[in-house]
């Protein structure tokens, strides 16, 4: 019986998001923590499923009947999907277990079930031999989380895939590698799960009510995003932390953030930051700090003291990649 092990790093927004749904361009990073995915040939005609980090033990589900019925566990509704997609446009697949395992906690909003579906369709692609360039993975994905989530621009999915550190525009219609030296941040979590679709569409009742103002914060946001993916070309630390504070004014004009991401932020800011931003839909999740190696300690310290959690992560990690 045949087996494939793949692996598919997570993600940091650095600059764009929210705007990135409205077509505008944003910035992101793939982070050196990754989902791991197995996927073996089985013996019938079922999905298994095995993801011990979200709590799913023993998941049965015919092949045939992949994507069927409403009590689908959220936790592997993009597996299921993701497959039964594969099938609809490559055609037959048989008996398959698919086991997960992540390095970090789908908490953090690191992007754990865009990871995840990429990992799995890139493995049974591999199972079945069929080799899908990034574009067909990162479409066959795309439409996964649509048709899981409804909303989302893909930029999760492209990190994902082409890892890195990119410049993308919604729905993938720009992917382009920023050859970036590691960026010095500092990672806080600030202990509140986000949900994504709920913020998204609470900017979205934000946009239907004030659409002239919104659309020009957005106008401003894509300057700020252009500008930073100079900056990050050149190694500028100063101008990018400015172009962060700047972005992280404009999210607060969208009603995204929150006290306690500001407490961290501002943490980080007092103690010598070049700037400081929330990371991905706000509301909770992560913020980020650039930082002078002189200062990282105090910004640690500084964030711990306000109760944020300091998650370890090296940005511009590998993309998708077959581990076995
Ligand atoms: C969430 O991490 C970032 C958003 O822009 C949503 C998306 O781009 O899919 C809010």
């Amino acid at each position: 019986m045949r087996m494939v092990k793949v692996s598919a790093p997570g993600k940091l927004m650095l600059f764009g998001e929210h705007a990135v749904i409205y077509g505008r361009p944003c910035i992101v990073t793939a982070v050196d923590q990754r989902i791991t995915v197995i996927c073996e040939e089985i013996v019938g005609d079922e999905l298994s499923v095995l993801a011990l980090d979200l709590g799913i033990k023993d998941y049965h589900k015919k092949i045939t009947e992949l994507g069927s019925g409403s009590n689908i566990p959220k936790e592997v509704k993009f597996v299921e999907l993701a497959l039964k997609n594969y099938r609809d446009q490559y055609g037959k697949i048989g008996g398959l277990k698919i086991t997960t395992k992540s390095d970090f906690s789908s908490k953090f909003g690191f992007g754990s079930s865009s990871a995840v579906t990429v990992a799995v369709l890139k493995a049974v692609s591999e199972l079945y031999s069929r080799k899908l360039t990034n574009k067909q993975l990162f479409d066959l994905s795309y439409k996964t989380v649509l048709d899981v989530q409804g909303v989302g621009s893909g930029f999760d999915l492209a990190a994902a895939i082409w890892g890195g550190t990119l410049y993308f525009v919604g729905g993938g219609k720009t992917i382009r590698p920023l050859k970036t030296k590691p960026l010095p941040l500092v990672v806080g979590y600030t202990g509140v799960k986000a949900d994504t679709t709920t913020l998204v569409k609470q900017v979205g009742e934000l946009y239907k009510k004030e659409r002239v103002v919104v659309n020009n914060i957005f106008e401003i946001i894509e300057m700020i995003t252009k500008k930073a993916s100079h900056s990050l070309l050149k190694g500028d630390w100063v101008k990018l932390g400015m172009l962060m504070n700047m972005n992280q004014g404009l999210l607060e004009s969208l009603e995204v953030g929150s006290d306690k991401l500001s407490s961290l932020i501002y943490a980080a800011k007092n103690n010598g930051a070049y700037g400081a931003k929330l990371s991905g839909a706000g509301g909770g999740d992560c913020m980020m700090a650039l930082v002078d190696g002189k200062n990282t300690g105090t910004i640690k310290k500084a964030i711990r003291k306000q109760k944020g959690e300091i998650l370890d992560v090296q940005t511009g990690a590998e993309g998708v990649r077959i581990e076995l």
